[in-house]
């Protein structure tokens, strides 16, 4: 286990914020696990469990103990039926390196995700999602040591309320539970891959592939994804900063009424989704800055630190851009990133 006091999380957020930590335990393993949910009984104010930090904004110094899975490795196991498999992993696995595990082996059903950046404890809490899909639809259980009991629990999805970016990890069971394993239900079957969403479809037309194969579609969607979001590691930035808007039937026929080009995705009879990308855009602020915080240039749902910005900066920046959307359509869009 790792123990630290006083700890800068820099290396631990992709928008680049230099915060520090009261105290960083990290757990390697499930006794480590049951030994932080120990140490973390009774302190006075809940503690901050981080992934890789791909989703967070730290706008100053945690006061408490920050958590940090390192538990490693996978393990194969049979499905309920010969179609399938079972891919269990550790929380602190980086997730992209299982979407190649599972490409490499044509085992389908995580490709779509490509590329996302974060941790396989955070793909559980967070239900990351890409190109029309989600990673609910491959959960099969998540296993965690509880907080208060030190006890090993294990949930079925059903059990986790998933829904868009939602979980109960993020709800009623936020800071309950320290995900130590999360087991996905792949298919060995590869075929009627997922390839509708946005330009895949096109971008598998330029390169002349009709079937493509895992790896081909993981291809395209890394090209896409490094074409619209900034490197983390050159620009600091956290993917979507916010979600996108579901509104309901009445102002989304006002609002396509008034810009028939207004991208759109169908929810049900009643609401409709539209990307906030579009709206930040329309609204004038693509590619705009306020000091070292930016919107990005390619993805205006993207918001970047250009170098030095502080927590507070890129609030200011999503303060100010949210109220000209919300003036401008009416539309009130909300961070997905999680702000502390
Ligand atoms: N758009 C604009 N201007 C922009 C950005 C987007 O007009 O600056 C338009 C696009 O032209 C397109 C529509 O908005 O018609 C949707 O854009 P895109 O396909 O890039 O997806 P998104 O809705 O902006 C969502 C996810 C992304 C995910 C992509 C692809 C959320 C909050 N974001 O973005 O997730 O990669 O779809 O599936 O749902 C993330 O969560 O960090 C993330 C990057």
């Amino acid at each position: 286990m790792r123990d630290e006091v006083n700890y800068s999380l820099l290396a631990h957020n992709t928008f680049g914020i230099d915060a520090r930590c009261f105290r960083f335990l990290e757990y390697a393993d499930i006794e480590d696990a049951q030994m932080v949910a120990k140490m973390l009984r009774g302190i006075p104010t809940p503690p901050l469990i981080i992934g890789g930090g791909s989703n967070l904004l730290l706008t100053g110094d945690y006061d408490s103990y920050v958590v940090h899975s390192a538990i490693k490795g996978h393990e194969v196991l049979p499905a309920d039926d010969a179609d399938h498999l079972l891919l269990r992993v550790g929380s602190g696995e980086v997730w992209d390196d299982v979407v190649a595990l599972c490409v490499k082996n044509g085992w389908q059903g995580a490709e779509n995700l490509s590329l996302i950046p974060g941790e396989v404890g955070a793909s559980a809490v967070q239900n990351i999602g890409a190109y029309g899909s989600e990673a609910s639809h491959i959960i099969y259980k998540v296993e965690a040591v509880e907080i208060s009991t030190g006890q090993l629990r294990e949930f079925k999805a059903e059990d986790c309320q998933y829904g868009y970016r939602q979980s109960r990890f993020k709800t009623e069971w936020k800071n309950r539970f320290l995900i130590t394993h999360v087991t996905y239900r792949l298919s060995k079957q590869t075929g009627n891959l997922n390839i509708e969403y946005g330009n895949i479809r096109a971008e598998l037309e330029r390169r002349h592939i009709d079937n493509p194969t895992l790896q081909q579609l993981r291809d395209v969607i890394i090209d896409i994804r490094n074409n619209k979001l900034p490197d983390p590691k050159v620009l600091g930035n956290a993917g979507s900063f916010f979600m996108n808007p579901v509104v309901g039937r009445e102002q989304f026929e006002q609002l396509l009424a008034q810009y028939p080009q207004m991208p759109h995705y169908h929810i049900d009879e009643q609401h409709e989704k539209i990307p906030a990308g579009w709206l930040i855009e329309q609204a004038g602020w693509k590619g705009r800055s306020i000091g070292p915080a930016g919107v990005h240039d390619r993805q205006a749902l993207v918001l970047v630190n250009r170098g030095g910005a502080r927590g507070a900066d890129i609030v200011y920046l999503c303060q100010q851009i949210q109220k000209d959307v919300l003036d401008r359509f009416g539309i009130q869009i909300n961070p997905e990133v999680n702000i502390i």
